[in-house]
């Protein structure tokens, strides 16, 4: 029994990078490396924030293509120089389709600031509020072509303070991100979650003894 090497990750980003951030300083807690970020932005802060911490960066600007396709193939070239297990999407602002994603079945994430199937698509703090909904969070899930629609990996919540405004709960809902995300790599990395297709179940199992 040799030690498992470590899990690796490739993150993908468009702006500003927490998510990254959170990645990257609890990487080491939970066994995985992130070995390199993909961004589509040339301006974005996350891009900065990987840079100082010695991380392979590549900028995949889809402005630069002809075509969805052209784009896409170039970015799926950067990341398979990154060799991931894992790729995670943490505010990437591309709808990717479905050549890229089934070339990437099973191992491509994304963290969506709500509970899904609540709330897909852009604001979604405001609709919360707007609705009434009592309960918010945040979701990881597994990326398929229907946009925000993939199986759900894991999920943290919260109670909607009445009276809150969407900025002030996006914030509760931004450090649940921070927390939820790394945990869930962490639980690749142990080998307890597994991504077997596009519509498979995707439960998080008890931690092994
Ligand atoms: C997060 O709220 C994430 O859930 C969503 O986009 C935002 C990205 O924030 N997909 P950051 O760039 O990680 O700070």
């Amino acid at each position: 029994m040799g030690l498992r090497a470590p899990l690796r990750v490739a993150v993908g980003v468009s702006g500003r990078g927490s998510n990254l951030r959170a990645l990257q300083e609890q990487a080491p807690a939970y066994g995985y490396v992130i070995t390199g970020v993909v961004s589509n932005n040339p301006a974005a802060a996350a891009i900065d924030y990987a840079r100082s911490q010695g991380l392979a960066v590549h900028v995949v600007d889809h402005r630069e293509f002809p075509s969805r396709a052209a784009f896409e193939q170039a970015l799926a070239g950067a990341l398979d120089s990154l060799a991931p297990d894992v790729i995670a999407l943490a505010g990437f602002l591309r709808v990717l389709g479905t050549d890229f994603v089934d070339h990437y079945r099973g191992r491509l994430l994304n963290i969506h600031p709500s509970l899904l199937p609540a709330f897909p698509g852009l604001d979604t703090h405001r609709r919360a509020l707007a609705s009434g909904a009592r309960f918010h969070g945040a979701t990881v899930h597994q990326v398929t072509s229907t946009v925000d629609g993939g199986p759900i990996i894991a999920q943290a919540g919260l109670v909607v303070v009445p009276g809150e405004s969407p900025a002030s709960l996006g914030a509760r809902v931004l450090a649940l991100e921070h927390a939820l995300y790394p945990y869930v790599l962490g639980r690749w990395a142990r080998g307890e979650v597994a991504c077997n297709g596009p519509q498979a179940p995707l439960p998080l199992r008890a931690p092994r003894a």
